[in-house]
């Protein structure tokens, strides 16, 4: 039974719930206790997700954010900093954890239209050896961001200026899986020479928990440290990593689903009057529109169970996901269309 009367819900891709198939999986899974180093279907997945980066070593945990500060807090000491975009989730989204729990100072930039920083903001930033600044340590990049599919080329280009001004990389790769299927290309390829890189698979593919961080073994040896202060170290997560295990098996390739549904969504609203949509790269869309009329929507909408998330000022957010098809997609556009025409 549902647990509230949300009946299409375009929130986030975090909001979908783990497929029969999936919940047989877990229920299935080998488990142990994986503090003490025995469960080895949380070895496996680690495994897995470190090779597909090509890395020595991968560190489950339970979210994208604790998997994003472990990495921040592996990097960086006390009283650095790390350079990230002005709205990157680490810095705007995570409750300052890297402040507050790591004592490492996040030192925003600005981005450009299509998500990038400009590699000179980034040489401008990195602050010299003087005592009255903080000491530079790591650049954090987020891809896909806010459903906007960084290219290669410019992550190349970020671990080039790294590895001139000698400072680490960390690629928060919530949604990895989705820029990577939406440029056609390995994930592997796309976070080629990152330091760290965490991937979420609670997010498009699905699982209803878990993250995993990879890296070089030195690394995850101290994320593994801040994972066990932070909480974060699960007994029998086999159960978790039997979800992630599936995921990669069965709901990688159908990301390109949530991309053209995306696609439909936006090409829906585009002949809506009053609404001015963002082209997505992605599985996310946002809409820009009249304060009114997004109050008149978000009425109109909850009643028939649909949600979207809506910002004052005039901004929605749809998400698609493995629990709205191109059904659901439909409703939605004609739900709007009626309730964006209709009179007041
Ligand atoms: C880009 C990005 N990074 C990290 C996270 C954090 O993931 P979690 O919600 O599992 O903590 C999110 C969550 O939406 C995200 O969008």
């Amino acid at each position: 039974m549902q647990s509230n009367a949300i009946r299409l819900d375009f929130r986030s891709d975090t909001v979908t719930r783990p497929t029969t198939k999936m919940r047989a999986a877990m229920a299935a899974a080998d488990v142990g206790d994986d503090v003490l180093g025995d469960d080895f279907t949380v070895q496996a997945l680690e495994a897995r997700v470190a090779a597909m980066f090509g890395k020595d070593a991968g560190l489950l945990l339970p979210t994208g954010t604790m998997a994003n500060l472990a990495a921040i807090m592996s990097h960086c000491q006390r009283g650095e900093e790390y350079l990230c975009a002005s709205g990157a989730h680490t810095y705007l989204w995570e409750a300052g954890g890297a402040a507050v729990l790591g004592s490492v100072q996040p030192q925003p930039l600005p981005i450009r239209a299509d998500g990038t920083i400009p590699i000179e903001d980034l040489h401008a930033a990195v602050k010299d050896d003087d005592a009255h600044f903080a000491i530079t340590r790591l650049v954090s990049i987020e891809n896909t961001f806010a459903g906007r599919v960084l290219p290669r080329e410019h992550l190349a280009e970020i671990v080039e200026f790294a590895r001139e001004r000698k400072l680490a990389t960390h690629l928060d790769g919530a949604r990895l899986f989705n820029a990577a299927a939406a440029l056609g290309v390995d994930v592997g390829y796309l976070a080629g020479g990152f330091d760290s890189v965490s991937v979420c698979l609670s997010k498009g593919l699905g699982a209803p928990l878990g993250s995993v961080l990879v890296g070089d073994a030195p690394l995850i040896a101290r994320a593994r440290r801040w994972r066990k202060m932070l909480g974060g170290g699960m007994r029998q997560a086999g159960i978790v990593a039997a979800a992630g295990l599936y995921a990669l098996d069965h709901h990688v390739e159908r990301l390109a689903v949530d991309h053209a549904n995306a696609k439909a969504l936006a090409d829906g609203f585009s002949e809506i009057k009053g609404l001015t949509v963002i082209p997505p790269q992605s599985n996310i869309v946002f809409v820009e529109l009249a304060p009114e009329l997004a109050i008149r929507l978000s009425e109109a909408l909850r009643e028939l169970g649909i949600a979207a998330s809506f910002w004052p000022g005039g901004r929605m957010r749809w998400v698609t996901h493995l629990d709205v098809d191109r059904v659901a997609v439909d409703e939605a556009i004609a739900a709007v269309r009626e309730a964006a025409e209709s009179r007041r």
